[in-house]
């Protein structure tokens, strides 16, 4: 978040809200790509400074479970998460897209969320949080598609999510789920999905 002030007497406050859009889909130009892709465009036509993450191109292994991080508030594996906690510590909004795999989020997102153990430690064990933690009101907002039309199908990854913006002191803003999507491309089909997600990319901002 910048904040620009000044002019002759009077004072102007610019704020450019930093949105990270984390794509969970292993399908590049899949359905959740799709729908993350318009609702950045939509934060994105309100000024809103983003990033794209995409998660299955970066080397992130799995929790080992070793619970250091209980004791240092940090994770001792050294591949591309160590880049990622600082983006997920700074970010204003946080957008996680996933499609349900086996009634859950994927692999790919999941071991980042598993890996933000860490956080949760320095949160809850540690009773440490850093500035721009507690510095702004941060949000996150959760996208998903599965293939069936089954009435709980988002639950379990809706609940995963909603603890994972818990230990990075991101509130949680809400999900935005489309079922009997399936093969790739198919939410285009949708009659209204791609349009919610972008007026949800802009309302997200005001
Ligand atoms: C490994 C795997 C597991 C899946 N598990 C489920 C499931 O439990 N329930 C469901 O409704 N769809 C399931 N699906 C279907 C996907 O959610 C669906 O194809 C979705 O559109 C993929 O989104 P994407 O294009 O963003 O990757 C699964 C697909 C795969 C490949």
């Amino acid at each position: 978040m910048s904040i620009i002030i000044g002019g002759k007497g009077h004072y102007f406050t610019i704020l450019t809200m930093k949105v990270l859009g984390l794509f969970g889909s292993p399908r590049r130009g899949g359905n959740t790509d799709l729908l993350l892709e318009e609702m950045l465009r939509g934060a994105q036509s309100r000024g809103a400074e983003i990033e794209r993450i995409f998660l299955s191109d970066w080397d992130i292994s799995g929790c080992r479970e070793c619970r250091r991080c209980e004791i240092t508030g940090n994770c001792v594996i050294q591949d591309q998460m160590q880049k990622l906690y600082p983006k997920l510590l700074q970010a204003d909004y946080i957008i996680l897209a996933s499609p349900i795999f086996f009634y859950g989020v994927t692999a790919q997102a999941k071991r980042v969320i598993d890996r933000c153990q860490a956080l949760w430690a320095r949160k809850y064990i540690l009773k440490k949080t850093s500035v721009q933690e507690e510095s702004a009101r941060r949000k996150g907002w959760f996208l998903s598609v599965a293939g069936s039309r089954g009435e709980k199908v988002f639950q379990g990854a809706i609940l995963t999510v909603r603890y994972f913006f818990d230990a990075l002191n991101v509130e949680y803003a809400g999900s935005l789920t489309f079922r009997g999507i399936d093969g790739k491309g198919a939410v285009r089909k949708h009659p209204n999905a791609l349009k919610e997600v972008f007026k949800a990319g802009r309302r997200m901002l005001i």
